[in-house]
């Protein structure tokens, strides 16, 4: 890679322009060969700001082979080509230009542009990578309409496919296949793809409600076609939900999703072709657990949604990123919410936000949902970009309600179909279509941070009254240092003996009070329900009244996050009283019930029965005390399993009859079983038979991976044997491999580094794909807390010397690893020493990409 390619360049929100030019046609035609692949695009250009003289192009990696202006040849003087663009002067307002590039997909482990992997041709555009096929305005506010010729060996390539409708297909000379798609929806060339390779096709029918027939088609991997079944029928159920809660209706005639082994990340929206991580598609009971089935059925609708929400209204500029992708989390996270649990679906999002978003927030990488400036797009596909972009949406839903907030949706989509807007377009239409001011409510967008929202109470006995005192305050974060208050809707519910009262809050100033009267002295404030707003709650409850919500509460969600806070007293008291802390016997009763009498959201029983993992428990401490944390962890789950041994196995025992199939009971049942064999298992005499038999008899892969899971966790000796037989059983299918890379990666005991070196050299093992690069280290960043963090330095560095390799490979995928060694300041002196040592040595390699390089120095300036 030459220099300048890596040209360290910020950009910046503010410095936003217009186009120059518009592209209103694109037409490209593909020459496919895995190592040399001959692309012409014909552009039509318009002129749009008459003062412009100069076109400027974006082009990565490109080898230019002739440009044409209208019908002539240009010489090389007439215009400059450097690494990054195609400069020449233009003074016609309307002009063609015809462009010839040669690339080299197979060459193309960055795994963005067009690639060839594993036999096929794919491409992935988003955000920046439509540079690397053509030289273009590659930027998301030039909408174009697109037409492609694909050109290919008949017989290697069967399938050849791109955005829209095909309009021709015919053999050609020398055993060549000529295809050819048009799109008529213009669009940014972010939603371009293009697929050429052998699959399996599965096909199927949607209806409209309007009537209008849709051909849906899955391309998967030959002989997997079995395995797309489940994410055909969600792609059924997407649609007819956009329909029905949102009154969105598909536009096209066909909808193809493709499956691919190689990509970076889950899923991406290309207009009218998806295209997929095959782990996202391919399902069974087999091979596939129950969170596999839920993770396919969402990105499916996700994917879907993008449609209206990412398609047709899409983003001027990639500062909006979280117009359309906190829009498009919060409504796959309310259809999987209408497809099963409610309650855990909303605690599984609550998890994120408050591990990895607040974590995310504390870092050197902080930066708000509208992100001010950026180096490289890759770095800010966020969870604080998607989930608390999707928190501020969820806000907005609450303020203005479910009707108001689909009349502000169909306010933003009738006034910006075909657009490329901003964030405060979307806010704007909330506003109008409402009535309803939200000009302090920007600031979400804004300001990055996590507020704390402190609570006090006070009882006056004598007007018995129940005065709250409410104060916010955003910490300072690495990119910004002042905070201004925050509007935050917050959902209350007062429990005062057999009454409750609910209603909501919506504070916007830095203190404010709430005043209940008529209330008896020991009334209970929920505040916060279902997490109403991305804070996090200060309060002083005593594990007695937490207790009291916990076991009484209506509302399952109050009731587990009564219980996390109770976790939290109890560690920073077993930190406090080391090994002597016994949990109290109150904990044991309400486990004791709910093993005994299951709610019926079996799936929320089993929320409620676990001990948080690592990350949570992490993340409510500014400095993170690593080895108490693992030892008060294993020291509670130790306790639990002894005082219900009974109990736990009763338990188990009554749901161990669930349906093979994925369904919200059979879910539940698994969930609560395996939950009961996690405790089960610590006791390795009693437990040997009870995971042997449940895994060699599982009816699917959630029962198998539970009881590697359990024993991996409890150091069972039957890990070792039950992870021998698994591999025999697995190893054609890699999805399946991938979970048993993870497992060792997992593995507490020093142990571990030998293993992973060994798996370095599996047959099924491939720097190249990012799966297995993620099954493997992704697992030991972090789910290995107690050897990643060791204190002789060695897991810092194995991270360290998996980047220096993979960052030439896949920066992408190499800058997501990297976020663990970002937070350096949250250890004690002697890991800061180490990480920070890790970090220098990433800077100091030559070549180090833009990608890596955007994070390792803005951590070490922190
Ligand atoms: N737009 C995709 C989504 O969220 C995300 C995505 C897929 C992506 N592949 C990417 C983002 C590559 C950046 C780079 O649905
Ligand atoms: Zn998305």
């Amino acid at each position: 890679m030459s220099a300048d390619t890596n040209s360290r360049q910020v950009k910046r929100l503010a410095d936003y322009q217009a186009p120059d030019f518009f592209i209103e046609t694109t037409d490209l035609t593909f020459e496919l060969a895995a190592d040399k692949t001959l692309v012409t695009a014909v552009l039509q250009f318009r002129r749009a700001n008459p003062n412009a003289l100069e076109l400027r192009l974006d082009g990565q990696q490109l080898l230019l082979l002739a440009v044409h202006y209208n019908e002539r040849l240009l010489q090389p003087s007439e215009y400059q080509c450097d690494a990054q663009q195609l400069r020449l002067s233009v003074t016609d307002d309307d002009f063609k230009l015809t462009i010839k590039t040669e690339i080299c997909p197979q060459a193309n482990t960055a795994l963005e542009g067009l690639y060839f992997a594993n036999g096929s041709f794919c491409t992935q555009c988003e955000a920046e990578g439509f540079r690397r096929i053509t030289y273009y305005l590659d930027r998301p506010d030039v909408l174009s309409v697109f037409s492609t010729t694909i050109i290919a060996d008949a017989n290697q390539y069967p399938y050849l496919l791109s955005n829209g409708n095909k309009v021709a297909d015919r053999l050609l000379a020398g055993g060549q296949r000529l295809v050819r798609w048009q799109d008529p929806f213009p669009k940014p060339c972010y939603l371009f793809a293009l697929v050429a390779g052998d699959f399996e096709l599965r096909q199927d029918q949607y209806t409209t409600k309007s009537g209008r027939v849709v051909e849906l088609a899955f391309y998967v991997e030959k002989g997997q076609g079995n395995k797309a079944l489940f994410a055909l029928e969600a792609l059924k159920r997407s649609m007819r939900w956009d329909e029905e809660r949102f009154g969105l209706e598909y536009d096209l005639d066909t909808y193809m999703v493709v499956a691919v082994d190689f990509f970076n990340m889950g899923a991406m929206e290309n207009k009218g072709l998806n295209v997929f991580n095959s782990k996202y598609v391919l399902v069974s009971n087999n091979t596939a657990t129950d969170t596999d089935f839920f993770n396919v059925e969402s990105i499916i609708g996700h994917e879907y949604f993008h449609n209206w929400t990412g398609n047709r209204v899409t983003c001027r500029d990639w500062f909006q990123l979280s117009l359309k992708e906190g829009l498009t989390v919060f409504r796959d996270q309310e259809f999987s919410r209408d497809m099963g649990s409610a309650t855990v679906n909303r605690i599984h999002a609550v998890q994120v936000i408050r591990t990895a978003q607040f974590a995310e927030d504390a870092s050197p990488m902080a930066h708000p949902i509208q992100p001010q400036q950026v180096m490289e797009m890759n770095n800010f596909y966020t969870v604080t970009v998607y989930d608390k972009g999707a928190e501020v949406i969820r806000m907005l839903h609450t303020l203005l309600g479910e009707d108001g907030f689909q009349a502000g949706m169909r306010l933003y989509v009738q006034r910006h179909d075909g657009q490329a807007v901003t964030c405060e377009h979307f806010v704007q239409a909330m506003q109008d279509a409402n009535h309803y001011d939200l000009s302090a409510f920007r600031r979400w967008y804004q300001q990055s941070g996590t507020p704390e929202l402190r609570v006090q109470r006070s009882y006056d006995v004598h007007k018995q009254q129940l005065t709250l005192t409410l104060r916010q305050h955003t910490p300072a974060t690495a990119d910004q240092a002042t905070k201004l208050p925050l509007v935050l809707p917050i959902r209350y519910q007062l429990v005062d003996g057999e009454r409750s009262e609910s209603g909501l809050f919506v504070m916007q100033l830095q203190e404010e009070s709430l005043v209940f009267t008529d209330v008896s002295a020991t009334a209970l404030p929920v505040l916060l329900e279902d997490f109403s707003a991305p804070v996090r709650l200060l309060h002083d409850y005593s594990e007695q009244e937490l207790l009291r919500i916990a076991k009484a509460a209506s509302n399952g969600f109050a009731r587990w996050d009564a219980l996390q806070s109770c976790w939290m007293l109890w560690l920073q008291q077993y930190i406090q009283q080391g090994g002597a802390f016994h949990l109290p016997e109150a904990l044991f009763e309400l486990y004791a019930t709910l093993l005994n009498q299951p709610l019926p959201d079996k799936s929320l029983t089993a929320e409620l029965l676990k001990v948080p993992d690592y990350g949570t428990f992490a993340e409510s401490f500014p400095q993170i005390p690593v080895d108490s944390i693992l030892a008060a962890s294993a020291a509670f789950r130790l306790q639990i399993s002894e005082h219900l041994s009974k109990a736990l196995l009763q338990c188990y025992q009554q749901h161990s009859q669930a349906a093979a199939e994925y369904n919200e009971e059979a879910v539940g049942q698994r969930a609560l079983k395996n939950r009961c064999l996690d405790y089960l298992s610590m006791h390795h005499g009693d437990s040997q038979t009870l995971l042997e038999q449940q895994y060699h008899t599982a009816s699917g892969m959630t029962d198998k991976l539970a009881v590697l899971k359990a024993s991996l966790h409890s150091e069972h000796p039957v890990f070792e044997s039950l992870m021998q037989h698994f591999a025999n059983e697995w190893q054609q299918d890699v999805l399946v491999l991938d979970k048993w890379f993870s497992l060792h990666a997992a593995n507490p005991t020093e142990q571990v580094f030998d293993t992973i070196a060994a798996l370095c050299q599996h047959p099924k093992f491939s720097w190249q794909n990012p799966n297995r690069v993620r099954a493997l280290f992704h697992a030991f960043a972090m789910q290995n807390p107690g050897q990643f963090h060791r204190l002789d330095g060695r897991g810092y560095q194995l991270l360290t010397q998996t980047l220096l390799l993979l960052d030439p490979i896949n920066p992408q995928v190499a800058a997501r690893l990297v976020t663990p060694l970002l937070s350096w300041h949250r250890y004690d002196s002697e890991r800061q020493i180490l990480i920070k040592q890790a970090l220098r040595q990433l800077l100091e390699k030559d070549g180090i990409s833009n990608d890596l390089y955007e994070k390792v120095s803005k951590a070490l300036a922190g």
